[in-house]
């Protein structure tokens, strides 16, 4: 089991559906969380009290059958109902911190009220539990209104730092590193097919003759322009996090439809900040929102969380696309162990960005409320390609990869890292070698997702 920070302690049969969502909200914010859903087990128990001696806090889902007199009290052992056990185990943690400044503890127990207050009276508590009287309960938030109750009432009481902030793993990726720039171009060109049959499609659907379109995370902008550089797009606006990327986009593309402005999509003002940018440029909404190899690349909040901002500024009836890519679903002949053994590598790397985002497009855009999603995959392969093809191929799918483990190298300087880094060309050098043999055959997928905003009186 991994560190925990939150524990969520609830009754199956009281509240499972606030409990998982509210998992889900930890999660999104990079809370490694522990929800018991296993099946009792021998191991069951060891599992969770191991988990509560981990963890820094102790969520409690209080319903009318939590602090239920008839389990608290049917057996003389108090391990025999499971949140008496769980709830002495937590007191028994808060208890040994008793004596420590506030400051210094590393321990809390938050009840939390959801939908309505619960007197407690001590007769009703086995003995061992009495203490729960001592801890402060969280206001009573609506169910409905757990997203909201999440960020003002829960979120600020927790002693545990998201992972993120612990580990500082925020986005290495910098297009400009190296010849980045370069290979995005090769790898522009090689989507661009499928882009166009996506987009196409989706013009189709918006029932629009001139659109407004956000392109998120435009990078050098080259993307930007030759997607949306005919007469059915009216304005278009790139963001990037990168302000050469934005300073290099506009010298070279800005006129009366496209700009492009700095705008990092997971700081807590994005939304201020596309507000701001939207104001300037008169615009009321956007038609089409457009973000192709972009939220793998963020590190402090879940995509869906952006994704949701984006939703409300898109117009009712609006469509975003979604592109990605996913390792998982790369497959070459032979030297197969080959690709298995790089892939691995890459996914095992702490610089690396999530090298499997393909597979997760659907759920970020479910999460983040848009509806009618549509998942597309575009196979390129080396079949029916020429030899420089071939090596485009390679060059836009093997080649960056090297830098996960140099920006790894120049941070650590392990011994290990340098054998890592080592290993790593030494299989990306033979990887482009199999490339040149015209009986090897590779194939990656451009992953696709497409999804809209419902007007309002629509189903
Ligand atoms: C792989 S590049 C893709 C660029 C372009 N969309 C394309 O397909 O060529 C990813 C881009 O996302 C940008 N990016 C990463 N994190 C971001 C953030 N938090 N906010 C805005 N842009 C971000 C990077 O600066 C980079 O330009």
């Amino acid at each position: 089991m991994s560190k925990i920070d939150v524990f969520i302690s609830y009754r199956r049969d009281g509240n499972e559906e606030t409990a998982t969502r509210l998992k889900e909200y930890l999660e999104d914010h990079h809370y490694r969380v522990f929800l018991d859903r296993e099946q009792r087990t021998d191991d069951y128990r060891k599992n969770y009290e191991k988990a509560i001696e981990e963890a820094n806090d102790f969520i409690i889902i209080v319903t009318k059958n939590y602090f239920d007199k008839e389990r608290l009290f049917k057996t003389p052992n108090p391990h025999d109902d499971d949140i008496r056990n769980e709830i002495r185990c937590a007191l028994r943690k808060l208890q040994a911190e008793k004596h420590l400044p506030e400051s210094e503890k590393t321990f809390k127990i938050h009840p939390l009220q959801v939908g309505f207050e619960v007197t407690l009276n001590k007769r009703d508590l086995p003995e061992d539990i009495h203490d729960i009287f001592n801890v402060n309960f969280i206001i009573p938030c609506h169910k409905d209104k757990l997203k909201e109750s999440f960020h003002s009432d829960i979120k600020p009481h927790l002693i545990s730092v998201p992972t993120t902030e612990l580990e500082t793993k925020a986005s290495v990726y910098d297009p400009l590193y190296d010849d980045e720039e370069a290979r995005l171009k090769v790898q522009a060109d090689n989507a661009l097919p499928s882009d166009n049959d996506v987009i196409n499609r989706v013009y189709q659907l918006i029932n629009k003759e001139k659109l407004h379109v956000l392109d998120v995370g435009s990078g050098p902008g080259y993307v930007t322009y030759t997607r949306f550089n005919d007469d059915r797009f009216r304005k278009v606006i790139g963001l990037d996090i990168n302000e050469e990327c934005i300073a290099k986009a506009n010298q070279k593309y800005q006129n009366e439809k496209f700009s492009f402005h700095h705008c990092d999509i997971e700081a807590p003002d994005f939304e201020g900040r596309l507000k701001a940018i939207m104001k300037e440029h008169q615009l009321e909404s956007f038609d089409l929102i457009f973000s192709s190899l972009v939220m793998h690349h963020l590190a402090k909040v879940s995509p869906n969380i952006p994704l949701a901002i984006m939703h409300e500024y898109l117009s009712d009836g609006g469509y975003i696309i979604l592109r990605g890519s996913d390792d998982g679903a790369d497959l070459c002949y032979p030297h197969d162990n080959i690709l298995k053994e790089i892939i691995e590598m890459c996914y095992a790397i702490p610089t690396s960005s999530d090298r499997m985002n393909g597979r997760k497009l659907y759920t970020w855009l479910a999460k983040a409320g848009y509806e009618k999603i549509k998942c597309l995959s575009y196979m390129r392969d080396t079949s029916l390609r020429g030899m420089k093809q071939r090596e485009g191929l390679f060059y836009e799918r093997f080649s960056y990869r090297i830098r996960y483990f140099k920006k790894y190298l120049e941070k650590v300087h392990t011994k290990k890292a340098k054998e890592d880094y080592d290993k790593l060309t030494r299989l990306i050098a033979e990887m482009k070698l199999f490339f040149l043999d015209k009986s090897f055959w590779y194939t990656t997928y451009d992953f696709v997702a497409y999804a809209k905003k419902s007007r309002e009186d629509e189903e």
